[in-house]
């Protein structure tokens, strides 16, 4: 077999990591996620499950992707000795590949954002910018060039490989997200009135706990970390030998969620000062926010124009470091078992994407599709976040924990015994136990079984 690539460093594998993490899952879901499920509650439960699920679930997947060092199907297969358990794999790969249909046509909406607001296109009264993306979103050809345009671009990155495309545009993309993020947090937090949303996000109302809002707290948390999809299991088959696994996927539990806290720090505060509700779904950043910017910011319209920029730029970036990652999962899974040229292997999900990001499209705007009551976009939105993902995570966890042999889980958890074996124990525990029950309960509750 070829050569495979590997991740040149440290750094890269961390920041390539994270970019798959960190994506319109911490700036778009995330924040419309707490403002819908009554804040501060919903972030505490959200933490919760990123800590006590999320990380063992992360350590998982990294240990059978290291220690097999190929595609997510073949990893599963190899480590199970040809046992069913390869379907995990399988469903990994089908879960990514649908996300990216969806999630590409959100992102090319925000490449459409960046040019509308840079053209100046976002200014007017709220039923102006309420129309514009009504009339965008519905036209039956513009949003899906947008959206193919955006899997074109995650392509070409891919077709570079891992150190070139990958590691590299994470290099840069993930500081230039640092920077902007920042940025709109500052300038957000320095409104007049902008407290009352830093509370909306701090002070938790338990009474807003409920079985919808848990299982959206889990959903978002496997989403966010790019649990159950196999990502994780992909790229840390090109983590090196001395990657620390436990200190790399803490890093990336912690971007991870800080970059989710100031998106929300970023939003709620704008949008509270000028007295607009935080709680509009999906469309939050679309319809609410550009009214926002023009409020918050009404006697400098320049500097309005440049903060809306930045924002859209933003996510741009974001989505772009998780299509990559979406997209490597299947490129690589095609490459290896049909011995494809890995350009080749790439257009085949390229394409796959591009067909679902179509029809995802024209779910929410152009045609009526539907699927058991849902339009086809947030069906498998649902499908994969509330169902496909935890499942998948549940997975993983058991396989770890139950399955392979204790003596190769904990080699390649302590790189050779270097690490305290305490953390080790813990991790089994949670793999073992606290992980498939939380994630049981969570599902039989939502069947309305418990
Ligand atoms: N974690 C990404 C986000 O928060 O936007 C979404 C994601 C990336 C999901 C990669 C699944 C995946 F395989």
């Amino acid at each position: 077999m070829k050569e495979r690539g590997n991740f040149g460093s440290k750094l890269g594998i961390v920041l390539a990591t994270a970019g798959s993490a960190v994506g319109l899952g911490n700036i778009w879901r995330f924040p419309y996620m707490t403002g819908e499920n009554g804040g501060a509650a919903f972030i505490l439960f959200y933490i919760g499950c990123i800590f006590v699920l999320g990380l063992p679930g992360m350590i998982s997947e990294f240990i059978v992707g290291r220690h097999a060092q190929t595609n997510a199907a073949r990893a599963y297969d190899t480590l199970s000795n040809g046992k069913p358990w390869k379907l995990v794999g399988y469903l990994g790969i089908l879960t990514s590949t649908i996300i990216l249909g969806f999630y590409a046509v959100v992102a090319g909406w925000c490449l459409q954002y960046v040019y509308a607001a840079m053209a100046g296109k976002l200014v007017g009264d709220a039923a102006f910018v309420k129309t514009y993306f009504v009339t965008f979103s519905s036209h039956p050809l513009r949003p899906v060039l947008c959206g193919v345009a955006f899997v074109l671009i995650t392509h070409i990155v891919i077709v570079n490989g891992v150190q070139k495309g990958i590691e590299r545009a994470s290099k840069w993309l993930m500081p230039i997200l640092f920077v902007l993020l920042l940025v709109l947090v500052t300038a957000s937090c320095a409104l007049p009135g902008s407290m009352e949303g830093v509370r909306f996000l701090l002070q938790p109302d338990f009474s807003k706990l409920s079985n919808k809002v848990m299982l959206d707290a889990l959903g978002q948390a496997f989403f966010s970390l790019s649990l159950g999809t196999a990502c994780l299991c992909t790229y840390a088959s090109y983590f090196t030998k001395e990657t620390n696994l436990l200190r790399s996927a803490g890093q990336i539990v912690m971007l991870d969620t800080m970059i989710a806290i100031f998106a929300g720090l970023m939003i709620f505060p704008a949008a509270f000062s000028v007295g607009i509700s935080p709680d509009s779904g999906p469309s939050l950043i679309f319809i609410t926010l550009p009214n926002v910017f023009q409020q918050a910011f009404v006697g400098m319209p320049q500097v309005g124009w440049v903060i809306s920029v930045m924002f859209y730029a933003l996510l741009v970036f974001a989505a772009l470091t998780s299509t990559i990652s979406m997209h490597e999962i299947g490129t690589a899974f095609f490459t290896e078992e049909f011995h494809l040229r890995r350009r080749h292997a790439a257009w085949v999900i390229t394409i796959l994407a591009s067909a679902l990001c179509l029809f995802c499209s024209w779910s929410v705007g152009a045609f009526d599709i539907q699927l058991l009551g849902y339009s086809l976009m947030d069906f498998c939105d649902l499908l994969t976040a509330n169902f496909m993902l935890p499942l998948g995570g549940m997975l993983a966890c058991l396989f770890v924990g139950w399955y392979i042999p204790r003596q190769l889980v904990y080699d390649e958890f302590t790189n050779g015994g270097q690490c305290n074996k305490w953390f080790f124990l813990t991790f089994l525990f949670a793999v073992r136990y606290i992980c498939p029950l939380a994630i049981t309960l969570v599902f039989l509750h939502q069947l309305g079984w418990i």
